[in-house]
């Protein structure tokens, strides 16, 4: 590989520096006990219980049995790609509008991700856009909750109950969103979140697996957690299955029990906020905000956004992103890179080239990857802009001041 392929950036060295008049999420909101719950680990030597403490306080929060602590969401995931245990060459179905995350732990068990166009109009699949993807090597239904707008999952269930697969959620972009009253995170048979430090409940790095289901839990932590080793007597530790060593750390486990603390303000004022923001967006002529079904009765919004129409303006989306964020719309950019059938080219290789396990078998059949895959969630990209400075710290006042920026913008571009 060439030295100088730019690297991807993350978390607050893609975030901290950007410019603008409204807030950027960094410097982070620490929960006041921050401080406190890390000073406990080091004065315990690190024999302090609060990744345990964690994990029970999370789960009693989202009224779910089980949280397994990870260092982050792409290795819960993957972790629960493990512990499913399907054959190499089974499908997933997966959203199409999501990051690298959610299907990195699909790629490394070689199963093969199937990503279902996006519903019209939104950013997130739903049972009409899933059901023609089904096959008989389809296992399992891994839903994206996409900028916190959480998918329309009672038709996703009733569709995988009939045709017996598995439904989990990965919530990353939705921690503590509601859809009719119930948490994301609750509405499958298990869920991954992210902690990173860009994240709502952001931690620095981490994650978690929860779920109700005790068997699945008790398989989790032993993959995940145990690197899927066992005791036997007069040998010591063997390694029953190929595990991982994905604990999270107790410095994470004390920054993030302390963001819990804060978390369901910190979350109501982002409800508050983006309905407000996006019905100032509404106003503007050709501009189209995320649309909030009603099902969703809490939007913890992590990203806000609005389709521009292209019959409305002079120029491209890129253009308008590129204006917005001069005029002050902090981190103001297209997002094509999130459909994930086009931002795989070593996927697209593997499939194109038969690749293991694309080869037949395990493969039941062809595979191609591209954006043409799902035209219209490519469609959609095309013309949404989306900002990645959303926080907490929004007031009506930035509400008022990110309306008049795009308004300006769109004014400036109208035929
Ligand atoms: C939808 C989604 N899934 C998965 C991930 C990966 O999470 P993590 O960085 O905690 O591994 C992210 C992070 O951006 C995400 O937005």
């Amino acid at each position: 590989m060439s030295d100088r392929v730019e690297r991807a950036k993350y978390g607050a060295a893609a975030v901290a520096g950007l410019k603008g008049s409204l807030p950027n999420p960094y410097p982070r909101t620490i929960g006041p006990n921050a401080l406190k719950y890390l000073q406990e680990v080091l004065e315990s030597g690190l024999t302090s219980n609060i990744m345990m403490r964690f994990e029970q306080a999370f789960a009693k929060e989202m009224g779910v049995r089980h949280c397994i602590a990870t260092p982050g969401c792409t290795p819960a995931l993957a972790t629960l790609a493990s512990a499913f245990a399907f054959e190499p060459g089974d499908e997933i179905i997966v959203s199409p509008v999501t990051d690298y995350g959610t299907v990195q732990g699909l790629i490394r068990e070689n199963y093969i991700p199937v990503f279902a166009d996006t519903a019209p109009g939104t950013i997130n699949l739903s049972a009409e856009t899933i059901a023609p993807c089904l096959t008989d090597r389809t296992r399992a239904i891994l839903t994206v909750h996409k900028t916190g707008l959480v998918c329309d999952m009672d038709p996703i269930n009733d569709l995988a109950k009939k045709r017996g697969l598995i439904v989990y959620e990965d919530v990353c972009q939705a921690v503590f969103s509601e859809y009719k009253g119930r948490l994301a995170g609750t509405l499958g048979l298990a869920a991954g979140f992210s902690f990173d430090s860009e994240k709502t409940m952001g931690s620095d790095v981490g994650g978690c697996v929860v779920t109700n289901d005790d068997q699945l839990a008790e398989r989790i932590r032993f993959i995940g957690h145990s690197r899927g080793g066992q005791m036997q007597p007069n040998f010591g530790r063997i390694h029953a299955v190929p595990g991982y060593a994905h604990r999270m750390p107790s410095c994470t486990a004390a920054i993030s029990l302390a963001q819990l603390e804060i978390i369901r303000p910190n979350v109501a004022q982002r409800d508050r906020m983006i309905r407000l923001l996006a019905d100032l967006l509404a106003e503007i002529p050709g501009i189209t905000p995320l649309p909030i079904p009603d099902y969703q009765t809490v939007y913890s919004c992590w990203m806000a956004g609005f389709s521009i129409d292209p019959a409305a303006f002079r120029c491209s989306a890129d253009e308008f992103a590129a204006q917005a964020a001069k005029a002050g719309l902090t981190g103001a950019g297209t997002g094509r890179y999130y459909l994930m059938p086009a931002a795989l080219p070593f996927l697209q290789d593997r499939a194109q080239n038969r690749v293991y396990p694309y080869s037949t078998p395990p493969a039941s059949r062809t595979y191609a990857y591209s954006a043409e895959t799902c035209p219209t969630a490519k469609a959609f990209l095309e013309t949404f802009i989306r900002w990645s400075t959303f926080c907490e710290k929004y007031e009506p006042e930035h509400c008022a001041l990110a309306a008049q920026i795009v308004r300006q913008v769109a004014d400036a571009n109208r035929i």
